[in-house]
Protein backbone atom coordinates (compact mmCIF):
# COMPACT_ATOMS: atom_id res chain seq x y z
CA UNK A 1 0.00 0.00 0.00
CA UNK A 2 1.34 3.60 -0.95
CA UNK A 3 1.72 5.66 2.35
CA UNK A 4 -0.45 8.95 2.62
CA UNK A 5 0.80 12.05 1.78
CA UNK A 6 -1.28 15.33 2.25
CA UNK A 7 -0.60 17.77 -0.61
CA UNK A 8 -1.81 21.59 0.41
CA UNK A 9 -1.98 23.78 -2.26
CA UNK A 10 -2.14 21.23 -5.03
CA UNK A 11 -4.17 23.60 -7.37
CA UNK A 12 -1.36 26.29 -7.61
CA UNK A 13 1.60 26.34 -9.87
CA UNK A 14 3.98 23.97 -7.93
CA UNK A 15 1.23 21.99 -6.52
CA UNK A 16 -0.18 20.41 -10.06
CA UNK A 17 3.43 19.50 -10.71
CA UNK A 18 4.29 18.11 -6.97
CA UNK A 19 0.82 16.04 -7.43
CA UNK A 20 1.63 14.53 -10.72
CA UNK A 21 5.07 13.74 -9.02
CA UNK A 22 3.89 12.16 -5.64
CA UNK A 23 0.54 10.27 -7.22
CA UNK A 24 3.17 7.80 -8.78
CA UNK A 25 4.74 6.63 -5.33
CA UNK A 26 2.09 8.30 -2.68
CA UNK A 27 -1.67 7.53 -2.20
CA UNK A 28 -2.18 11.79 -2.44
CA UNK A 29 -4.83 13.81 -0.60
CA UNK A 30 -4.76 17.49 -2.50
CA UNK A 31 -6.17 20.23 -0.48
CA UNK A 32 -6.53 23.84 -1.50
CA UNK A 33 -8.75 27.22 -0.62
CA UNK A 34 -12.11 25.65 -1.21
CA UNK A 35 -11.22 23.07 1.77
CA UNK A 36 -9.90 25.52 4.20
CA UNK A 37 -8.50 28.91 5.25
CA UNK A 38 -5.19 28.56 5.41
CA UNK A 39 -5.40 32.53 6.80
CA UNK A 40 -7.67 32.08 9.57
CA UNK A 41 -6.68 29.15 11.70
CA UNK A 42 -8.78 27.26 9.99
CA UNK A 43 -9.26 23.70 12.29
CA UNK A 44 -10.85 22.46 9.60
CA UNK A 45 -7.31 21.21 8.70
CA UNK A 46 -6.52 19.44 12.07
CA UNK A 47 -9.28 17.42 11.89
CA UNK A 48 -8.87 16.40 8.25
CA UNK A 49 -5.12 15.48 9.29
CA UNK A 50 -6.55 13.51 12.43
CA UNK A 51 -8.83 11.65 9.99
CA UNK A 52 -6.16 11.30 7.63
CA UNK A 53 -2.83 10.54 9.35
CA UNK A 54 -0.51 11.48 6.58
CA UNK A 55 2.54 9.97 6.69
CA UNK A 56 3.85 13.02 5.02
CA UNK A 57 3.04 16.58 4.39
CA UNK A 58 3.76 18.65 1.82
CA UNK A 59 3.15 22.41 2.18
CA UNK A 60 2.57 24.54 -1.20
CA UNK A 61 0.16 26.56 0.13
CA UNK A 62 1.07 30.48 -0.36
CA UNK A 63 0.14 33.89 -0.51
CA UNK A 64 2.23 35.18 -3.17
CA UNK A 65 2.87 38.77 -5.15
CA UNK A 66 5.66 41.00 -3.60
CA UNK A 67 3.33 43.96 -3.79
CA UNK A 68 0.12 42.09 -2.43
CA UNK A 69 2.27 41.11 0.61
CA UNK A 70 3.27 44.50 1.08
CA UNK A 71 -0.31 45.79 1.16
CA UNK A 72 -1.74 42.72 3.11
CA UNK A 73 1.17 42.59 5.86
CA UNK A 74 -1.05 40.40 8.66
CA UNK A 75 -2.53 37.71 5.55
CA UNK A 76 0.75 37.41 4.50
CA UNK A 77 2.53 36.14 7.96
CA UNK A 78 -0.20 34.43 8.34
CA UNK A 79 -0.52 32.13 5.44
CA UNK A 80 3.29 32.02 4.75
CA UNK A 81 4.27 31.90 8.68
CA UNK A 82 1.75 31.28 11.28
CA UNK A 83 0.20 28.26 8.92
CA UNK A 84 3.65 26.71 8.49
CA UNK A 85 4.29 26.77 12.11
CA UNK A 86 0.73 24.72 12.89
CA UNK A 87 1.92 22.27 10.18
CA UNK A 88 4.86 22.23 11.90
CA UNK A 89 3.84 21.76 15.46
CA UNK A 90 1.56 18.91 14.13
CA UNK A 91 4.08 16.87 12.48
CA UNK A 92 6.84 17.33 15.84
CA UNK A 93 3.85 15.84 17.70
CA UNK A 94 2.90 13.12 15.26
CA UNK A 95 6.30 11.88 13.98
CA UNK A 96 5.43 12.86 10.57
CA UNK A 97 7.31 14.07 7.61
CA UNK A 98 6.83 17.55 6.48
CA UNK A 99 7.81 18.92 3.47
CA UNK A 100 7.64 23.34 3.46
CA UNK A 101 8.67 24.74 0.09
CA UNK A 102 10.37 27.77 0.99
CA UNK A 103 12.11 30.63 -1.78
CA UNK A 104 15.04 32.72 -2.56
CA UNK A 105 13.22 35.68 -1.43
CA UNK A 106 14.41 35.26 2.11
CA UNK A 107 17.72 36.22 0.74
CA UNK A 108 18.39 40.26 -0.53
CA UNK A 109 21.02 40.47 -3.82
CA UNK A 110 23.75 38.65 -4.35
CA UNK A 111 26.94 40.57 -6.20
CA UNK A 112 28.13 39.17 -9.38
CA UNK A 113 29.20 35.44 -9.45
CA UNK A 114 28.26 35.52 -5.69
CA UNK A 115 24.97 32.36 -4.74
CA UNK A 116 23.59 32.03 -1.50
CA UNK A 117 23.79 28.20 -0.69
CA UNK A 118 22.03 26.52 2.13
CA UNK A 119 24.26 28.30 4.69
CA UNK A 120 24.08 31.34 3.84
CA UNK A 121 22.55 33.61 6.62
CA UNK A 122 19.07 34.72 4.83
CA UNK A 123 18.32 38.73 4.66
CA UNK A 124 14.90 39.11 3.56
CA UNK A 125 14.27 42.54 1.96
CA UNK A 126 10.16 42.42 1.58
CA UNK A 127 7.36 41.43 4.27
CA UNK A 128 6.59 38.08 1.42
CA UNK A 129 10.57 37.21 1.83
CA UNK A 130 10.30 38.12 5.33
CA UNK A 131 7.19 35.67 6.36
CA UNK A 132 8.69 32.83 4.27
CA UNK A 133 11.75 33.41 6.61
CA UNK A 134 9.60 33.27 9.67
CA UNK A 135 8.11 29.72 8.41
CA UNK A 136 11.62 28.17 7.76
CA UNK A 137 12.58 29.15 11.25
CA UNK A 138 9.62 27.71 12.94
CA UNK A 139 9.55 23.92 10.80
CA UNK A 140 13.47 23.75 11.13
CA UNK A 141 12.47 24.30 15.16
CA UNK A 142 9.32 22.16 15.30
CA UNK A 143 9.46 19.53 13.22
CA UNK A 144 11.88 16.92 13.45
CA UNK A 145 11.15 15.26 10.31
CA UNK A 146 11.51 17.83 7.73
CA UNK A 147 12.66 19.10 4.44
CA UNK A 148 12.42 22.95 3.60
CA UNK A 149 13.19 22.89 -0.17
CA UNK A 150 13.82 26.90 -1.33
CA UNK A 151 13.00 27.23 -5.38
CA UNK A 152 13.74 30.43 -7.04
CA UNK A 153 11.75 32.18 -9.82
CA UNK A 154 9.17 29.18 -11.11
CA UNK A 155 8.10 28.65 -14.67
CA UNK A 156 5.66 26.00 -15.06
CA UNK A 157 1.59 25.05 -16.45
CA UNK A 158 -0.78 26.32 -14.36
CA UNK A 159 -4.13 26.72 -15.36
CA UNK A 160 -4.38 30.40 -14.27
CA UNK A 161 -1.44 32.44 -15.97
CA UNK A 162 -1.11 34.96 -12.87
CA UNK A 163 2.48 34.96 -12.51
CA UNK A 164 5.58 36.48 -14.54
CA UNK A 165 6.75 34.10 -16.99
CA UNK A 166 3.30 32.41 -17.63
CA UNK A 167 1.69 35.81 -18.27
CA UNK A 168 5.33 36.92 -20.56
CA UNK A 169 4.11 32.92 -22.48
CA UNK A 170 0.08 33.65 -22.68
CA UNK A 171 0.85 37.30 -23.99
CA UNK A 172 3.55 35.99 -26.48
CA UNK A 173 1.00 33.37 -27.78
CA UNK A 174 -2.04 36.13 -28.12
CA UNK A 175 0.75 37.72 -30.62
CA UNK A 176 1.43 40.70 -28.55
CA UNK A 177 4.11 42.58 -30.51
CA UNK A 178 6.36 44.28 -27.91
CA UNK A 179 7.04 43.21 -24.64
CA UNK A 180 9.03 45.30 -22.03
CA UNK A 181 11.06 43.02 -19.77
CA UNK A 182 13.66 43.96 -17.41
CA UNK A 183 17.61 43.61 -17.91
CA UNK A 184 18.88 43.76 -14.28
CA UNK A 185 16.80 41.32 -12.70
CA UNK A 186 18.77 38.23 -12.50
CA UNK A 187 17.16 34.51 -11.48
CA UNK A 188 17.94 30.84 -11.51
CA UNK A 189 14.89 29.91 -13.49
CA UNK A 190 13.39 26.63 -12.93
CA UNK A 191 10.70 24.22 -14.27
CA UNK A 192 8.20 23.44 -11.84
CA UNK A 193 7.83 19.50 -13.23
CA UNK A 194 11.69 19.16 -12.96
CA UNK A 195 11.70 20.49 -9.11
CA UNK A 196 8.47 18.26 -8.24
CA UNK A 197 10.31 15.23 -9.64
CA UNK A 198 13.86 15.89 -7.79
CA UNK A 199 11.57 16.77 -4.57
CA UNK A 200 9.30 13.20 -5.33
CA UNK A 201 12.93 11.58 -5.52
CA UNK A 202 14.54 13.19 -2.22
CA UNK A 203 11.78 11.89 -0.03
CA UNK A 204 11.34 8.18 -2.02
CA UNK A 205 15.18 7.94 -1.60
CA UNK A 206 14.84 9.09 1.92
CA UNK A 207 17.50 12.04 1.46
CA UNK A 208 18.42 13.60 4.91
CA UNK A 209 16.11 15.54 6.97
CA UNK A 210 17.14 19.36 6.86
CA UNK A 211 17.13 22.70 4.08
CA UNK A 212 17.47 22.37 0.63
CA UNK A 213 18.03 24.84 -2.51
CA UNK A 214 16.89 23.39 -5.77
CA UNK A 215 16.96 24.21 -8.84
CA UNK A 216 17.44 24.13 -12.61
CA UNK A 217 21.22 25.02 -13.37
CA UNK A 218 22.12 28.05 -14.51
CA UNK A 219 21.26 32.13 -13.97
CA UNK A 220 19.87 34.60 -16.97
CA UNK A 221 18.47 38.00 -17.11
CA UNK A 222 14.51 38.04 -17.38
CA UNK A 223 14.99 40.02 -20.39
CA UNK A 224 17.10 36.88 -21.82
CA UNK A 225 14.65 34.57 -20.50
CA UNK A 226 11.62 35.89 -22.15
CA UNK A 227 14.19 36.36 -25.35
CA UNK A 228 14.33 32.73 -25.16
CA UNK A 229 10.96 32.09 -24.99
CA UNK A 230 9.96 34.22 -28.02
CA UNK A 231 12.17 31.99 -29.78
CA UNK A 232 10.73 28.85 -28.64
CA UNK A 233 7.29 29.77 -29.36
CA UNK A 234 8.34 30.82 -32.54
CA UNK A 235 6.09 34.26 -32.77
CA UNK A 236 6.94 37.46 -34.13
CA UNK A 237 7.42 39.52 -30.49
CA UNK A 238 9.92 42.37 -29.85
CA UNK A 239 11.40 41.72 -26.10
CA UNK A 240 12.67 45.62 -25.22
CA UNK A 241 15.23 45.88 -22.75
CA UNK A 242 14.11 48.05 -19.52
CA UNK A 243 14.95 48.49 -16.18
CA UNK A 244 13.37 47.24 -13.40
CA UNK A 245 12.44 50.84 -12.10
CA UNK A 246 10.34 51.27 -15.37
CA UNK A 247 7.57 48.94 -13.32
CA UNK A 248 6.21 50.55 -10.58
CA UNK A 249 5.79 48.60 -7.23
CA UNK A 250 5.36 48.71 -3.74
CA UNK A 251 7.96 46.05 -2.47
CA UNK A 252 11.58 46.67 -3.10
CA UNK A 253 12.09 43.88 -5.24
CA UNK A 254 15.03 40.90 -5.08
CA UNK A 255 16.81 42.19 -8.06
CA UNK A 256 19.56 39.04 -8.20
CA UNK A 257 18.69 36.53 -5.31
CA UNK A 258 20.69 33.48 -6.91
CA UNK A 259 20.07 30.21 -5.51
CA UNK A 260 22.88 27.51 -5.34
CA UNK A 261 23.47 24.56 -3.41
CA UNK A 262 26.41 23.10 -1.64
CA UNK A 263 24.35 19.57 -0.90
CA UNK A 264 22.64 18.08 -4.41
CA UNK A 265 23.97 18.81 -7.81
CA UNK A 266 21.40 21.17 -10.03
CA UNK A 267 18.74 20.28 -12.20
CA UNK A 268 18.99 20.39 -16.51
CA UNK A 269 20.36 23.48 -17.61
CA UNK A 270 17.25 26.21 -18.08
CA UNK A 271 17.46 26.75 -21.39
CA UNK A 272 16.71 22.77 -21.80
CA UNK A 273 14.01 22.71 -19.12
CA UNK A 274 12.49 25.95 -20.40
CA UNK A 275 12.05 24.18 -24.05
CA UNK A 276 10.26 21.74 -21.87
CA UNK A 277 7.73 24.11 -21.43
CA UNK A 278 7.46 25.39 -24.28
CA UNK A 279 6.91 22.69 -25.93
CA UNK A 280 4.48 21.73 -23.72
CA UNK A 281 2.90 25.08 -24.57
CA UNK A 282 2.89 24.84 -27.82
CA UNK A 283 1.59 21.40 -27.93
CA UNK A 284 -1.40 22.85 -25.32
CA UNK A 285 -2.49 26.06 -27.75
CA UNK A 286 -2.63 23.58 -30.85
CA UNK A 287 -4.97 21.23 -29.37
CA UNK A 288 -8.66 21.93 -30.10
CA UNK A 289 -10.07 20.51 -27.05
CA UNK A 290 -11.07 22.38 -24.13
CA UNK A 291 -13.47 21.51 -21.26
CA UNK A 292 -15.19 23.80 -18.64
CA UNK A 293 -13.58 23.77 -14.80
CA UNK A 294 -15.41 22.43 -12.37
CA UNK A 295 -17.14 25.32 -10.37
CA UNK A 296 -16.91 24.12 -6.54
CA UNK A 297 -13.99 22.14 -5.68
CA UNK A 298 -14.50 19.20 -3.58
CA UNK A 299 -12.31 18.81 -0.38
CA UNK A 300 -9.79 15.81 -1.59
CA UNK A 301 -9.26 14.11 -4.77
CA UNK A 302 -10.87 10.78 -3.06
CA UNK A 303 -13.99 12.95 -2.69
CA UNK A 304 -13.71 14.13 -6.22
CA UNK A 305 -13.81 10.74 -7.62
CA UNK A 306 -16.50 10.01 -5.63
CA UNK A 307 -18.70 12.84 -5.94
CA UNK A 308 -17.96 13.71 -9.93
CA UNK A 309 -20.41 16.50 -9.63
CA UNK A 310 -19.14 19.98 -9.02
CA UNK A 311 -19.27 22.77 -11.23
CA UNK A 312 -17.40 26.64 -10.84
CA UNK A 313 -17.90 29.33 -12.28
CA UNK A 314 -17.42 28.73 -16.19
CA UNK A 315 -13.96 28.57 -17.08
CA UNK A 316 -11.75 26.83 -19.85
CA UNK A 317 -9.01 24.92 -20.07
CA UNK A 318 -7.42 22.93 -22.22
CA UNK A 319 -7.23 19.74 -21.00
CA UNK A 320 -3.50 18.80 -21.96
CA UNK A 321 -2.37 22.43 -20.17
CA UNK A 322 -3.06 21.60 -16.37
CA UNK A 323 -2.50 17.62 -16.48
CA UNK A 324 -6.18 16.83 -16.15
CA UNK A 325 -6.67 13.09 -16.64
CA UNK A 326 -2.70 12.80 -15.74
CA UNK A 327 -0.70 9.98 -13.75
CA UNK A 328 -2.30 11.44 -10.76
CA UNK A 329 -4.97 8.97 -11.38
CA UNK A 330 -7.68 11.05 -12.51
CA UNK A 331 -9.49 13.87 -11.99
CA UNK A 332 -7.32 17.19 -11.03
CA UNK A 333 -8.93 19.93 -9.54
CA UNK A 334 -9.20 23.62 -10.98
CA UNK A 335 -7.85 27.09 -9.04
CA UNK A 336 -10.45 28.56 -7.26
CA UNK A 337 -11.07 32.24 -9.02
N1 LIG B 1 5.99 30.85 -8.18
C1 LIG B 1 7.27 31.10 -8.00
O1 LIG B 1 7.96 31.67 -8.86
C2 LIG B 1 7.94 30.65 -6.71
C3 LIG B 1 9.29 30.95 -6.52
C4 LIG B 1 9.92 30.49 -5.37
C5 LIG B 1 9.22 29.76 -4.42
N2 LIG B 1 7.90 29.52 -4.64
C6 LIG B 1 7.17 28.78 -3.59
O2 LIG B 1 6.47 27.68 -4.16
C7 LIG B 1 5.29 27.43 -3.39
C8 LIG B 1 4.10 27.34 -4.32
O3 LIG B 1 3.99 28.55 -5.07
P1 LIG B 1 3.03 28.65 -6.36
O4 LIG B 1 3.63 29.65 -7.27
O5 LIG B 1 2.71 27.28 -6.83
O6 LIG B 1 1.72 29.31 -5.69
P2 LIG B 1 0.27 29.47 -6.33
O7 LIG B 1 0.24 29.08 -7.75
O8 LIG B 1 -0.17 30.86 -5.95
O9 LIG B 1 -0.60 28.40 -5.51
C9 LIG B 1 -0.89 28.62 -4.17
C10 LIG B 1 -1.69 27.46 -3.61
O10 LIG B 1 -2.01 27.81 -2.24
C11 LIG B 1 -3.42 27.72 -2.06
N3 LIG B 1 -3.82 28.77 -1.13
C12 LIG B 1 -3.56 30.09 -1.22
N4 LIG B 1 -4.10 30.74 -0.18
C13 LIG B 1 -4.73 29.81 0.57
C14 LIG B 1 -5.49 29.85 1.77
N5 LIG B 1 -5.72 31.01 2.43
N6 LIG B 1 -5.98 28.70 2.28
C15 LIG B 1 -5.77 27.53 1.64
N7 LIG B 1 -5.06 27.41 0.50
C16 LIG B 1 -4.55 28.54 -0.04
C17 LIG B 1 -4.02 27.96 -3.44
O11 LIG B 1 -5.32 27.40 -3.47
P3 LIG B 1 -6.40 27.86 -4.55
O12 LIG B 1 -6.04 27.17 -5.84
O13 LIG B 1 -7.68 27.37 -3.99
O14 LIG B 1 -6.31 29.36 -4.64
C18 LIG B 1 -3.02 27.21 -4.33
O15 LIG B 1 -3.31 25.84 -4.34
C19 LIG B 1 5.21 28.56 -2.35
O16 LIG B 1 5.73 28.12 -1.14
C20 LIG B 1 6.11 29.65 -2.92
O17 LIG B 1 6.67 30.47 -1.91
C21 LIG B 1 7.23 29.93 -5.75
Amino acid sequence: MKPKLLLLGHTGKLGQALNEAFCKSYAVTGLNRGDFDASAGDDRLIRRLDELKPAVIVNAVVFTGLDACEREPARALAVNTLFPKTLAGYAGRTGCVLVHISSEAVFPDAAAGQTFVESSAPRPINIYGFTKFGADCFVSSEAPCHYIVRLPMLFGETVQPTQFVEKMAARILAGEPELKVATDCWTTPSYTRDLAAAVCAMLVSKKPFGLYHLTNAGEVSLYDLISELVKILQRDVRVLPVAHAAFTSLAVKNLRPILASEKIPPLRPWPEALRAYGESLLKASAAPEVQPLPARLPTSLDEDLRAGNAVHPPATLARSDCGLGSAAGGLKKGRSP
